[in-house]
């Protein structure tokens, strides 16, 4: 079968507070270049989903289409543009994907039909109580925090996407909607190096790693 990569770049950046996101550059290259550079050895083709009006700059090996008003609506878009058999969905805003982990993905979907990287949580985990005091603890026993590349059999992840449409569910990721119809999903052990640049704290994480990661 055929394997896309589906990458939903067509949020606002507001928490960063660049502008475009995916067009923020580490070390040279653009969080985008950077995503789209890790998948396009792994996969049939790759798709991009741009906010309404931009382009994809010229070295960026991809398609774009026009993504939605959320990262759901977005990968929605992404997942009717593509006819291929699974697909492999990435945030462009994780510009550093290990190629090991892209392998140990690719492997897990094609034995389950859904699968997502995800870490083993470290730090202790506290219900903000309000007024900026430690309310309810957490136990970080058997927490896992989801990462992508996350991948899936498209037929699989397009039923889903139609039923949390339908009931009107919002979600930050895809492999939750798969579970919410009561589907399995393999975890498959990511990487902190696959952090989402979310803060300008991060970006200055990423800034800090790019020149180790393109030695
Ligand atoms: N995304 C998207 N379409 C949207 C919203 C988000 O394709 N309508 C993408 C982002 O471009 C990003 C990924 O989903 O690659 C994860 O989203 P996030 O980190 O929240 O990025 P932004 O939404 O751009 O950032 P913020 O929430 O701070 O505005
Ligand atoms: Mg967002």
């Amino acid at each position: 079968g055929t394997t896309a990569a589906l990458i939903p770049a067509a949020g606002s950046g507001t928490r960063l507070g660049l502008g475009h996101k995916a067009f923020v550059t580490v070390g040279d290259l653009s969080l985008l270049a950077r995503s789209v550079a890790a998948l396009a050895p792994y996969v049939d083709e790759v798709l991009v989903a741009l906010p309404g009006g931009m382009e994809l700059p010229p070295g960026i090996n991809a398609r774009a289409i026009v993504g939605g008003e959320t990262r759901q609506d977005s990968v929605r878009r992404l997942l009717h543009a593509t006819v291929a058999d699974t697909v492999l969905i990435h945030d462009a805003a994780r510009p550093f994907l290990p190629a090991n982990i892209t392998l140990a993905l690719l492997e897990a979907v094609a034995e389950t039909g859904a699968a997502t990287v995800a870490l083993p949580v470290a730090d202790t985990l506290v219900h903000s109580g309000g007024g900026g005091l430690w309310g309810a603890s957490v136990s970080r026993e058997g927490l896992w925090a989801v990462q992508t590349p996350q991948g899936f059999r498209r037929e699989l992840l397009l039923r889903a996407h139609a039923q949390a449409a339908a009931d009107g569910h919002a979600a930050t990721d895809d492999a939750g909607l798969i579970a919410r119809q009561g589907g399995q999903v393999q975890l498959v052990r990511g990487d902190a190096r696959l952090f989402k640049v979310t803060t300008p704290g991060d970006l200055a994480l990423a800034q800090a790693l790019a020149p180790v990661w393109d030695a």
